[in-house]
């Protein structure tokens, strides 16, 4: 029995990664489309940057949507110092052949969640939540239809990567991120705290260079590019596996550790836009949204990583 899920990105260079995890899955996923949101860079460009990753692993047959090209209050952030003009640094950009859905992402996603059973479709958010903040105002019915969202973003522990307090994702749009965690669905968030465990170091990127594979030299041109920022920034061994994180819980859950708590996002604060308030000791009378990955056993995840690239030879 697959599982259905639909992917929601800002691809953006750990997207491509947690893409490339997904592609070489769909033995265990039945991918139902994967929309676009405006975020590392453009919507224009992530809408581009989904095809082109699609059609570098030849899964042409995979619909690629257009969701949201704003926030939906704040002006858009994007993080091309971190993933490049393009968004996409460390492959070839060039205009894709295979084509764009002519649906937006939004809509895509609302006809498909009303056209199913209830709690049959998992939603894999790694970018902003604007897409998913939209359909669920849009069409509230589309609630129950959802199993789970498996998403990356916030920080607790780890402070900030885009302010001193605020995670990239909740910080580009904190009201949809507001909206997300009150929808009363299970939500399992993958937040700095545990991506900051798993650093594409030196070491793993040797070992993904001698993956004899498209996809996985690609990976390794990508993530080479990508640990250069974020060593140059935190002076760590590598750059964080952000958006791979909800792919691997997806793959193997038991790589992770969990505390199901309350968790709420600052939408206004000049100050503190996007921060986190994660009740982690359940220290208020709050609803328990939030399924938070606070540990993951990172050679295993790294084992993981290779074996899906591998997949691809
Ligand atoms: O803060 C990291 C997150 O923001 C990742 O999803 C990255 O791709 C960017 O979208
Ligand atoms: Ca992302």
């Amino acid at each position: 029995m697959t599982r259905k899920l639909i992917l929601d990105c800002d691809p953006g260079q750990d997207d491509a990664i947690s893409l490339f995890m997904a592609f070489a899955a769909r033995d265990r996923f039945d991918i139902l489309g994967v929309i676009a949101v405006a975020g590392n860079t453009s919507l224009e460009k992530t809408h581009r940057n989904a095809r082109i990753l699609c059609e570098l692993t030849q899964h042409t047959d995979i619909r690629v949507y257009a969701g949201c090209d704003a926030p939906l209050h704040h002006p858009l952030a994007t993080a091309e110092e971190v993933h490049g003009r393009e968004g996409l640094d460390g492959i070839e950009i060039y205009t894709p052949q295979m084509p764009l859905q002519t649906q937006h992402g939004v809509d895509f996603l609302i006809d498909t969640l009303l056209g199913s059973e209830d709690e049959t479709i998992t939603i894999v958010p790694t970018g902003p939540l604007t897409n998913l903040a939209t359909a669920l105002t849009r069409q509230p019915k589309i609630a129950p239809k959802i199993k789970e969202i498996v998403l990356m973003g916030g920080a607790y522990r780890e402070g900030g990567n885009i302010t001193p307090s605020a995670e990239f994702n909740f910080y580009v749009d904190p009201h949809a991120a507001q909206i997300v965690l009150e929808c009363e669905r299970p939500i399992t968030v993958f937040g700095l705290d545990v991506t900051h465990q798993v650093l594409s170091s030196p070491d793993i990127l040797a070992r993904i260079k001698s993956i004899n594979n498209k996809v996985a030299q690609a990976a390794h041109q990508i993530l080479q590019d990508y640990s250069r920022f974020e060593i140059d920034r935190y002076g760590i061994d590598g750059g964080p596996l952000h958006d791979p994180c909800t792919m691997a819980y997806l793959l193997q859950e038991d790589l992770f550790e969990f505390k199901q708590c309350n968790l709420r996002v600052e939408a206004d604060s000049p100050l503190a836009r996007g921060h986190c308030v994660l009740d982690f000791w359940n220290t208020k009378p709050l609803p328990k949204n939030v399924k938070w990955a606070h540990h993951v056993n990172h050679e295993k995840f790294f084992d993981l990583l290779i074996t899906q690239l591998e997949k691809y030879s």
